[in-house]
């Protein structure tokens, strides 16, 4: 019989020491001594790291380690790159790894950045003369400039900064609602937090102009919101692929270079009409984006928020990526929002954050940006290219054979005969079980 748990409201749970934090955590879980042994067995056995892990975050009480592997052959931009990928999902890196091989003999991703810039804004109430204030704009841009000058400081030196302020007034969307929209230029780092001190200090230095102007003064100031922008639609990347279509004889079995062309192309231009359609293969691109992200220690909430917002530019969730052929050549590119950082952050805090970045050359931001989604394009090459051959399962399912025999408490002796048996048939979880009873049965 199961005993119902009391609970109650924890005070100063933050405060307490990791293992009441875990006994409290493991008492949510039916075998509460076999779940503390378990948060406790994932403990970095370093307590060095273990203290920096459990720093980055808030009420750790384990960690929960991903699989870190590597895509070889990227040829981008002439450049070779082993590119590291963090992913639970086993085909992904198979996937993009395949795809990188198979373009890197018909001259590789072809990639720029075709801007970097960031964006935030001060979001604020003011009911004084609106055209009083638009007129006095200019004078406001340089008050607020002076006062930023010792957070921007340093960013100019390195080259960035802040790059422009507009004032929109937003009295459509509700009465006295106005923005102070600003760019940033944050060279390397992804800069949020720079971005956001500027964005608050701002809203000071904007309280500070209007008390002290007297056309200006009468009217109530209140700032909402200080945030920078995930939406990054001028921290853009492009990734293209193109090879003459003899190139492609032989690139799908059983079928003919046009037919594959014709296929591809017409499969991405469905992405490109039905949201259903869209958002799966935006999914096949994030695959890749988000493995290199987290492989980097990026955020990669940040670019995905981003990436969607993009696809719905135009009123409606497209495909990010395009494909089209002429009688000779064909195309497949990939343009998204992707504001990354190589310094700062997770980047340099994480050992294997530091160590993917070693691995590709200590990069910046521009070429990280391309490296992702370059891992991007090829895993949604490889995904329109089973989609429409082959099919996706087939590969899917033996990649998760390896799942199914661990579920099944296979042996390692088990799951060798176990892949011999599926290598050429259909894999399903019905099929390994059905096959792994058979062969305990007569074993
Ligand atoms: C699976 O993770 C990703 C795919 O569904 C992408 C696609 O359908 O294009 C295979």
């Amino acid at each position: 019989m199961t005993t119902m748990k009391e609970k109650s409201i924890l005070k100063g749970f933050s405060r307490l020491p990791v293992r009441d934090k875990r006994r409290l955590a493991a008492r949510e879980c039916a075998d509460e001594a076999r779940a503390e042994e378990l948060f406790a067995s994932f403990e970095h056995p370093s307590a060095a790291i273990q203290e920096l892990l459990s720093g980055i975050s808030e009420n750790t009480i384990s960690n929960y380690p991903l699989p870190y592997n590597v895509a070889p052959n990227f040829l981008i931009n002439g450049k070779l790159y082993m590119v590291p990928m963090v992913t639970e999902e086993s085909s992904v890196v198979a996937a993009a790894a395949s795809a990188a091989r198979f373009w890197a003999d018909r001259g590789g991703f072809r990639a720029k950045v075709h801007s970097r810039t960031k964006n935030g804004q001060l979001h604020f109430l003011y009911t004084g003369n609106k055209e009083q204030l638009q007129a006095a704009f200019p004078l406001v841009e340089e008050h607020i400039r002076k006062c930023l000058r010792p957070l921007t400081e340093n960013m100019e030196k390195r080259g960035g900064g802040l790059r422009g302020m507009q004032l929109k007034d937003q009295g459509h969307i509700l009465d006295n609602y106005f923005q102070l929209h600003m760019d940033f230029d944050t060279r390397d780092a992804m800069g949020a937090n720079f971005i956001n001190s500027c964005l608050e200090e701002s809203a000071e230095a904007l309280h500070s102009y209007l008390s002290q102007d007297s056309l200006l003064s009468s009217g109530h100031y209140e700032p909402l919101m200080a945030i920078l922008s995930n939406y990054t639609d001028q921290c853009l990347v492009e990734v293209s692929l193109s090879c003459p279509l003899d190139q492609l004889v032989g690139a799908a079995r059983g079928l003919t270079a046009g037919k594959f062309v014709s296929r591809f192309i017409t499969a991405v231009k469905i992405a490109q009409e039905d949201v259903y359609r869209a958002t799966t293969h935006n999914k096949g691109i994030m695959n890749g984006v988000d493995a290199v992200i987290l492989a980097t220690g990026n955020d990669f909430r940040a670019i995905e928020a981003g990436a969607h917002a993009w696809a719905s530019r135009s009123g409606q969730y497209r495909s990010l990526s395009v494909a089209d052929a002429d009688h000779k050549q064909f195309r497949f590119s990939l343009k998204m929002p992707m504001a990354l950082g190589t310094v700062g952050g997770l980047t340099s805090l994480h050992p294997l954050a530091e160590k993917s970045l070693e691995m590709l050359g200590q990069p910046g931001a521009d070429e990280l940006m391309m490296i992702a989604a370059a891992a991007g394009l090829a895993n949604n090459f490889a995904a329109i290219h089973s989609l429409t051959s082959t099919g996706i399962q087939a590969g899917h399912m033996r990649m998760h054979l390896s799942n199914i025999t661990m579920r099944l408490g296979a042996t390692a002796e088990e799951s060798q005969k176990v892949r011999q048996h599926f290598a050429d048939k259909k894999v399903s979880q019905q099929a390994v079980t059905s096959y792994l009873e058979q062969l305990r049965k007569t074993e």
